[in-house]
């Protein structure tokens, strides 16, 4: 018998509930208990916010989008800001705590679903002694040593349709429509919805970009008699010798930049060099909406299923990961060590050159 605790963090990404759905099912075969933590580690501070998974909790779950059990990308166990009565930020380290409950409560293992951000806090669990298997999740697919995450396919579906639709109303008024896709400091989401969805043009945070060189393929596009144009950008690309733009921190706790703003300032770029009628949206968070594709939902459960298999072989410290087509485990700190960037060598990126996509450089 073994008791698991399950726990989701980060920004939530479809496939987090099918990931459950497996692991809830897969520790009732073997006669395992699962528990839930809700928001990530609030089920090892407070029990209110811990509740035991049964198969009746996940009926239907593995097809749906966020998360039953609840996630925050704000609050790192190991310091985490608090306001004092004098109204003072303070940052206080409540890891021991959740160390302490985690063996009382008479846990064998946490499985913790996550990006890069919640899946280095787990490897400083790991390394203080608690018995940790990490699931990736992130829509970026920014993750090392998977060549998946789930929720990326889901995304990119979401931002390839939007960019399906966009086509028409661009053509009806010979507009220019820069749409801005997630994906903090990586390009994935961007290059592979804008291949996928006819973009003339994709900014990816791989390559600073020229603006002119957007410019020159409007023109361009004028002259084959396409008087519209679709341009793709990432949240955290930047103009050459530019910056990558910010909202700021947002929320206290919270331990990244909000990204945002470059699609906007693009736009507006191509209004004063070209004249065109110009327009930008920010699809946001409708790329992490939804409920994930058959891709995502399989791989999700795939990683469910294979991260019970590695407690049973005590795997603690590794991370379920998709190589190739097959599930394998690595170390978790294989995952977090940096970000994986599209590579520029890569056949997307040569396909997109090849069918004549600007990538701004
Ligand atoms: O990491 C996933 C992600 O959706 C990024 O693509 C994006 O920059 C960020 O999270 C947004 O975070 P929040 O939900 O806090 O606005």
């Amino acid at each position: 018998m073994k008791k698991i605790v399950i726990s989701t963090g980060g920004g939530d990404a479809p496939g987090l509930n099918a990931v459950i759905y497996a692991v809830v099912h897969a520790c009732h075969l073997r006669g395992w208990e699962v528990y839930g933590s809700r928001s990530g580690y609030g089920g090892l501070l407070d029990p209110d916010e811990l509740r035991r998974l049964t198969l009746a909790d996940v009926d239907g779950i593995y097809a749906t989008g966020g998360t039953i059990l609840g996630s925050t990308n704000k609050g790192n166990p190991f310091s985490m800001p608090v306001e004092n009565l004098a109204g003072e930020i303070q940052v206080v380290d409540i890891s021991d705590k959740i160390i302490r409950n985690f063996k009382r409560m008479g846990f064998d293992c946490h499985i913790a679903i996550g990006g890069d951000g919640s899946l280095a806090i787990a490897q400083q669990f790991f390394e203080k002694g608690m018995s940790v298997i990490g699931v990736p999740k992130t829509i970026d697919n920014d993750l090392e040593a998977t060549d998946r995450t789930f929720g990326f396919d889901t995304a990119v579906s979401t931002a390839t349709e939007a960019l399906d639709k966009l086509h028409s109303t661009a053509k009806s008024h010979d507009r220019v429509m820069v749409v801005e896709v997630m994906g903090r400091e990586s390009g994935w989401i961007a290059l592979y919805s804008g291949i996928s969805g006819g973009a003339d043009a994709i900014f990816l945070p791989e390559i600073p970009f020229d603006i002119d060189c957007l410019c020159n393929k409007i023109s361009d596009n004028e002259l084959h008699d396409k008087d519209y144009a679709i341009v793709v950008v990432a949240e955290g690309a930047s103009a050459r010798g530019g910056k990558v733009v910010s909202k700021g921190r947002g929320e206290l706790g919270r331990e990244e930049v909000i990204l945002g703003g470059i699609g906007e300032w693009v736009a507006e770029q191509i209004r004063q060099r070209t004249k065109k009628d110009t327009r930008s949206l920010v699809l946001g968070h409708l790329q992490r909406g939804g409920s994930p594709t058959t891709f995502d939902r399989l791989l999700a459960l795939r990683f469910g299923a294979a991260a019970v298999r590695l407690v049973e072989e005590g795997g603690y410290g590794r991370m379920v990961a998709l190589s190739g087509s097959g599930m394998v485990s690595v170390p978790l700190i294989d995952a977090i060590k940096s970000r994986k960037k599209v590579d520029l060598t890569s056949d997307k990126v040569l396909t997109a050159r090849e069918i004549g996509i600007c990538l701004g450089d």
